[in-house]
């Protein structure tokens, strides 16, 4: 039997990576978070010294790139290699240079066909893929597809709300300037034709939880 693929999209502090955990979890699938393997990538890059501008370096250095998101698909550790990078793909300084890693073709191609293997064999009936290019280009024949956005401030203030103190400043300034180096690569703001558009600018976590569901209910 196949894998029930559910393809998630949408911009920085959309909500899409906790929704999606959660979705996954209600359901029982297993969650690919692909933001979170660029986001390994850069720190696999800075890690071995090299400069995430350098395209020639960083496509040099994907044999290399020993990424695990678990066997278990619950989304919920990260390694590169035998290191944890849980936490630390998560840092500004990831966020600050993933967007360039990111736009290099050949990492793309790379890491798309990295997530395919991984959704093939999930071993959950499902499993809830989640980024910014997986209704239109990783997934584009999934069943259920969804473009979840909130408005820019809504964004920005729920980003905000998750950092402290220092972190705090400045979030807003860098998750517009990661959406306007994204969309350049990737179009995730509009939804492409045949995807269902779940605004949750109005709505809390569980609303939007709820209204993913609903839309899984409607066309999986
Ligand atoms: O989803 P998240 O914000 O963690 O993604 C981190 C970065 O990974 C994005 O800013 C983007 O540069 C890249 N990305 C991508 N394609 C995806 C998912 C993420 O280019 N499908």
């Amino acid at each position: 039997q196949q894998t029930m693929v559910v393809a998630i999209d949408g911009p920085a502090g959309s909500g899409k990576s906790s929704v999606s955990k959660a979705v996954a979890r209600r359901l029982g699938f297993g969650i690919l978070d692909t933001g979170a393997a660029y986001r390994a990538l850069a720190w696999s890059v800075l890690d071995a010294g090299l400069d995430p501008e350098d395209a020639g370096a960083v496509i040099a250095h994907l044999p290399a790139f020993a990424l695990d998101l678990g066997t278990d698909n619950t989304g919920a550790i990260v390694h590169v290699g035998r290191v944890d990078v849980t936490a630390a793909i998560r840092e500004p300084r990831i966020s600050a240079v993933v967007s360039a890693i990111a736009r290099v073709p050949e990492v793309r191609r790379e890491l798309i066909a990295r997530f395919r293997v991984i959704a093939a064999d999930a071993p959950q009936a499902g499993i809830v893929i989640e980024g910014r290019d997986i209704t239109t280009v990783v997934a584009p024949d999934a069943p259920v597809r969804i473009l979840l956005t909130a408005d820019e401030e809504v964004r920005i203030a729920r980003r905000t709300a998750e950092l402290v103190g220092s972190s705090a400043d400045g979030a807003g300034e860098q998750l517009r300037r990661r959406d306007r180096a994204d969309a350049q690569v990737v179009d995730f703001m509009t939804a492409a034709e045949g995807v269902t558009t779940v605004d949750s600018t109005h709505l809390d976590f569980e609303q939007t939880v709820d209204a993913v569901i609903d839309v899984i209910d409607a066309l999986g």
